[in-house]
């Protein structure tokens, strides 16, 4: 029986072009600024996403706390959008690294409320000074949705009004490129960092980046070395990287294409899907028993995720075209198995 795993777009393995170029990877030691494979994609990154510098690191989460360690001083607070994953899929790590407090923002779709950012953003006397403004695009938890550029630029100019930094966690930054229509550098404009991953949609075995102001790029490798990401002959690893930045960003519209398919055909199968909110390539469901519909599903070849209550389906790119058609027969056997 063909395994349909859409537990997350984290699950690509490499392609046979990535593994020839990991392969062939002109390599040297990365903690010496002497890998040329990790310098190039660092370069390409760079220039692609219009940052002066970039940084590759081996993880999100690595980025996206670095990155709090830069712009935060301890006891510092971030505002991010409520269900951001770095606050809550972190581990505690802004609490545990940068000695910061998160204050999240309410954001219906993951697109922040303006007021009640401003809002947030008064201060009294004896509150925590407010470091960093943060953003997701797209935001993961609100179910892969994309904030508008205008939102995005509206943060920004609350920020750049009070000189504070913005990071943008961008670990889904060229979803949300493709689903707007715009080069990936205009969804990460205007901000101090930014984070993307090259190791979820666009393919790579491995890998984020750090996108950042040439400023900070001595401090950001110092925090990458403190955290244990110094790492040495990772020319294997930007190699595939350099693949999935390139190429990578092609193949997201069938990712896309794949969730609209899924999302409209568990509607039509009568299950509780916001269609509205399928954007990018994830379909969130609420259903009465989550484990049970999970396990159902197990049991007949399709995995799938259960994030926040809710169960998560998420397409990528090892996924065949006959796999969205297979999984909604299996939903479909699901439910016709069980009392509804
Ligand atoms: C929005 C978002 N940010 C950050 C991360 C962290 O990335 P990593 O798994 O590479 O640490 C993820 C991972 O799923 C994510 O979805």
């Amino acid at each position: 029986m063909r395994l349909v795993d859409l537990r997350s777009d984290t699950l690509t393995r490499p392609t046979p072009a990535m593994r020839k170029a990991m392969a062939e990877a002109e390599v040297g030691d990365d903690v010496y600024g002497e890998d040329p494979t990790v310098n190039r994609l660092e370069a390409l990154a760079a220039e692609r996403l219009g940052f002066e510098r970039a940084l590759f690191l081996p993880s999100g989460t690595m980025a996206n706390q670095v990155a709090l360690l830069l712009h935060l001083p301890r006891g510092g607070e971030v505002l991010a959008p409520e269900g951001a994953h770095l606050y809550e899929y972190e581990l505690g790590a802004p609490a545990l690294l940068a000695g910061a407090l998160v204050r999240p923002v309410p954001a219906p779709g993951g697109r922040p409320d303006l007021k009640a950012l401003e809002e947030a953003l008064r201060r009294g006397p004896f509150q925590a000074p407010i470091g960093l403004l943060a953003l997701e695009n797209t935001h993961n938890l609100a179910g892969g949705r994309v904030v508008p550029l205008e939102v995005q630029r509206r943060v920004q100019d609350l920020a750049r009004a009070r000189g504070l930094p913005t990071h943008l966690d961008g670990a889904r930054l060229h979803n949300a490129a493709v689903f707007l229509g715009v080069e990936a550098r205009e969804v990460a404009r205007g901000f101090t960092t930014a984070m993307v991953s090259l190791s979820k949609g666009l393919g790579a075995p491995v890998g984020s980046l750090l996108l950042l102001p040439k400023e900070l790029e001595a401090e950001a490798r110092r925090y990458r070395k403190l955290l244990g990401g110094g790492w040495r002959q990772a020319g294997v690893l930007a190699a595939a990287g350099i693949l999935a930045l390139e190429e990578g960003p092609k193949h997201l519209r069938r990712d896309h294409e794949m969730a609209r398919a899924l999302a409209e055909g568990l509607f039509r199968l009568g299950l509780a899907v916001d269609l509205g909110a399928v954007e990018t390539n994830m379909v969130y469901l609420e259903v009465e028993d989550p484990e049970g519909f999970l396990q159902g599903l197990r049991a007949r070849g399709v995995l799938a995720g259960r994030v926040g209550g809710r169960v998560r389906f998420v397409t990528h790119r090892d996924l065949m075209d006959e796999d969205i058609p297979l999984t909604l027969e299996r939903v479909q056997d699901l439910l016709h198995s069980r009392p509804r």
